[in-house]
């Protein structure tokens, strides 16, 4: 007799572990920092109605198909969809191979921050050289795949504990913390003299700088934050009962993500402003400027363990959710025991993470003028899960509509009311919007 099928252990746990996957390193420094470029609550609107229209359509069709499918995102597709569809599911293993390997890299970055926290970064923050122990941490061979390799064991430790064991253990406890922590840190950057000039530029609704561009990069970044387009929400669903109505909890998940989002750019803007300091973008925003703010604060040093513990959980439960892509393949498809399954993959996600933390620290050549994290980031993100995104809208809308619609309902038990929208979005708009980023999205 086939082993049963693991299952999450309540509702509040999947729903922590989906938001788990979903809250990340794109929330905290990416949302922040594409909303000041794009106009503020311009773009916040427009980002909304992306998030609330695609994004809780997408995630309520892939956890659908893995609801109904039982199986992993390769397994789903065969059992669906037959022919060449079963790629689809290939193209979600492959992204989770290769995203962990370099999220896992910047994982261990956070990681190690918090530590430095303690150490002498805000001194040599406070005198103006954070750029300095960055640039030295990073291109310091040993310390950047120490941590990488000590994120990997973590991520494949929990995994290995399984669904509910593990996975929905660790997030049932790492994302309330993760909101504490947040507030904390709002209630500091907000009430420091000064903060109005971050709030804003963080919000002044800017309606000129609401260009196509601004609505691409809202798609792209709904995308990516919520972990769209790669069977990672088709993994997790496969491990979800029938009781539970997809609608509202892919709604719920859709919420907290864009929440974590939005009040992350509370922390930072503010805090920026306060202490008139430039605002970076992305990895320099982080580990350099962010150092320097909080080098400038009584108590910095514990803001700053706050901050760097914050972004360390987001990326971990992230990351977990990566690494179940994969494991939850060799599960059902190669038969792996789950120990073997995460132990393997697990160590070879950390051998081609190697090379993303060597090339930071420009040891080893680039790729067509990429470092090879950056390589790897874009073959992920601006191809294969765009793709990936516009073959599941269309998978459901058109291929599999009426098994869709009976999976939901759990066989016309629950009424969906938004059926027919939702079907549209899934057959029509979805599609279309990401082909459009997907397309201008291709510059190299
Ligand atoms: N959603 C995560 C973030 O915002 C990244 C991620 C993408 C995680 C795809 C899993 C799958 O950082």
């Amino acid at each position: 007799m086939p082993k049963e099928r693991e299952q999450w252990g309540s509702r509040f746990g999947f729903i922590m572990a989906a938001a788990g996957s979903a809250v990340g390193l794109g929330n905290i420094w990416r949302f922040p920092y594409i909303t000041g470029k794009f106009g503020g609550a311009a773009f916040v609107m427009v980002y909304l109605a992306v998030v609330v229209v695609i994004g809780i359509s997408v995630m309520l069709a892939e956890f659908a198909i893995g609801r109904n499918a039982q199986s992993d995102a390769v397994g789903s597709f065969r059992k669906l969809g037959g022919g060449l569809w079963p790629l689809v599911g290939w193209m979600g293993f492959f992204c989770g191979f290769v995203i962990l390997s370099y999220y896992a890299v910047i994982a261990g970055w956070t990681l190690a921050y918090m530590f430095k926290s303690f150490g002498s970064l805000m001194q040599s923050a406070a005198a103006g050289k954070a750029g300095d122990v960055f640039g030295a941490f990073v291109s310091d061979p040993v310390q950047s795949i120490a941590y990488h390799i000590a994120v990997m064991a973590i991520v494949a430790g929990i995994v290995y504990k399984g669904i509910s064991g593990g996975i929905e253990k660790c997030c049932k406890v790492l994302m309330p913390a993760l909101f504490v922590i947040l507030l904390v840190l709002i209630v500091r950057s907000v009430t420091l003299p000064g903060a109005g000039a971050g709030l804003e530029f963080y919000l002044k609704p800017d309606f000129s700088k609401l260009t196509g561009e601004a609505v691409l990069a809202a798609v792209g970044q709904g995308f990516f934050s919520l972990s769209l387009g790669m069977g990672c929400m088709i993994t997790y669903g496969s491990y979800l009962g029938k009781s539970d109505y997809l609608p509202t909890t892919a709604a719920t998940v859709v919420f907290l993500d864009t929440s974590v989002a939005i009040l992350a750019g509370f922390v930072i803007f503010p805090a920026v402003f306060a202490f008139g300091i430039e605002p970076g973008a992305g990895p320099g925003l982080t580990f350099v400027t962010l150092p320097a703010v909080f080098a400038k604060m009584p108590f910095g040093m514990v803001f700053s363990f706050g901050f760097f513990l914050l972004l360390f959980i987001a990326a971990l439960t992230s990351a977990i959710s990566l690494l179940e892509v994969v494991v939850t393949y060799a599960i059902d498809q190669l038969k792996w025991s789950r120990t073997k399954a995460a132990i393997v993959m697990g160590t070879a996600i950390a051998l081609l993470g190697i090379p993303s933390a060597l090339s930071v620290g420009g040891h080893i050549p680039q790729i067509a003028g990429k470092d090879f994290l950056d390589a790897a980031d874009f073959i992920t993100n601006n191809i294969i899960m765009p793709l990936g995104g516009i073959f599941i809208s269309v998978f459901v809308g058109w291929v599999w509509a009426d098994g869709a619609k009976a999976e939901v309902t759990d066989n016309g038990k629950m009424v969906f009311p938004m059926y027919t929208v939702w079907l549209w979005i899934c057959r029509v708009v979805a599609p279309v919007c990401i082909a459009i980023i997907f397309i201008t999205g291709l510059k190299w």
